[in-house]
């Protein structure tokens, strides 16, 4: 038997309130407050504004720019949550911070996805919900965080808002690099295209090196998809390499657009034909919503 939705309470902090939103519209429930507001010395506040007692709660914070603040914000949330007598708390981390940082790749440096999933363990959510993780090297995480851990994708639905804005029959779908080749896939599989990855050869965070030698994109249109814009400088690198090959028409997608900088205006400079990506980081090219993916797969999890 499935929760009862009257015991159920959808909460957003700082960063996730707009898909708490739209969890709690599609799933018809209950929709709380939380305050949160920062001490003129950097410190967080934190107040619950609902009765959780007894509740099962689903607590949206998207870890996107600023995360620090924001790890320190969910762990403290999740905290209280079970401390005011909430039953168990479903965390929902439409972007995950730190994922990137899965490797020691220089001796000495922080495992930190790994530190923030021990954080994580601690706090003990029931269940974690995140969208697009850059799992590149971690392939367990369900092990890594100790939780049920659900990584869902948006690709489909970033494919489907492409197919309904553009007539993509004669698109080549590409991946700016190695690790983008299974979103590369999920977005060809969902349009019935073919798609082709690129080499990238990183120089520092800001700086990226990318070839393309596959001519399939030759006189072609492409979408590039990736997981991250962050400084902008793999889609642009890419977009040049494969102007250079000769494709006409290109479309920018990704799912997390941090957009660090200036990275918006590069992009914008280099007039590609759309640029679109998802809300698990608001931003004037969040056109895709997530929520949906969430709420699907909270329906199945709480039996709704
Ligand atoms: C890294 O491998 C990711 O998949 C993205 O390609 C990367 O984070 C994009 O960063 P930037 O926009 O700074 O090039």
């Amino acid at each position: 038997m499935g929760v009862d939705r009257s015991e159920i309470i959808v909460l957003g902090g700082s960063s996730g309130e707009h898909i708490a939103i739209g969890i709690s519209r599609i799933l018809n429930l209950e929709l709380g407050s939380i305050e949160v507001k920062k001490f003129p010395d950097g410190e967080t506040y934190i107040r619950i504004l609902d009765d959780v007692r007894d509740k099962v709660v689903i607590y949206v914070n998207s870890l996107q720019k600023g995360p620090n603040d924001l790890i320190i914000e969910t762990l403290y949330t999740i905290d209280t949550l079970y401390d005011l007598g909430a039953k168990e708390v479903h965390l929902v981390v439409p972007y995950m911070a730190y994922a990137r940082q899965d490797s020691r790749f220089n001796p000495g440096e922080a495992l930190s996805i790994a530190s923030l999933a021990k954080l994580m363990r601690f706090v003990k959510p029931k269940a974690i919900y995140t969208v697009d993780m850059h799992l590149h090297r971690i392939r367990d995480p369900e092990s890594l965080f100790g939780v049920k851990f659900f990584n869902l994708t948006a690709v489909r639905e970033l494919a489907r808002y492409v197919a309904s804005h553009h007539n993509v029959r004669d698109y080549v779908i590409v991946g700016p690099d190695e690790e983008s080749e299974q979103w590369a896939k999920i977005m060809a599989d969902e349009l019935g295209l073919n798609y082709t990855i690129l080499e990238k050869r990183r120089i520092s965070a800001e700086e990226v090196i990318i070839e393309a030698r596959d001519k399939v994109v030759s006189g072609k249109s492409v979408v590039i998809v990736d997981d991250i814009i962050s400084t902008g400088g793999t889609m642009v690198e890419a977009f040049k390499a494969l102007k250079n090959l000769g494709a006409k028409d290109i479309i920018l997608t990704c799912v997390h657009p941090l957009l660090v900088g200036n990275a918006l205006n590069k992009l914008l400079r280099l007039q590609p034909k759309d640029l679109a990506c998802t809300d698990t980081v608001l931003s004037p090219i969040s056109k895709v919503k997530v929520a949906p993916v969430i709420a699907s797969k909270l329906k199945d999890v709480l039996k709704l």
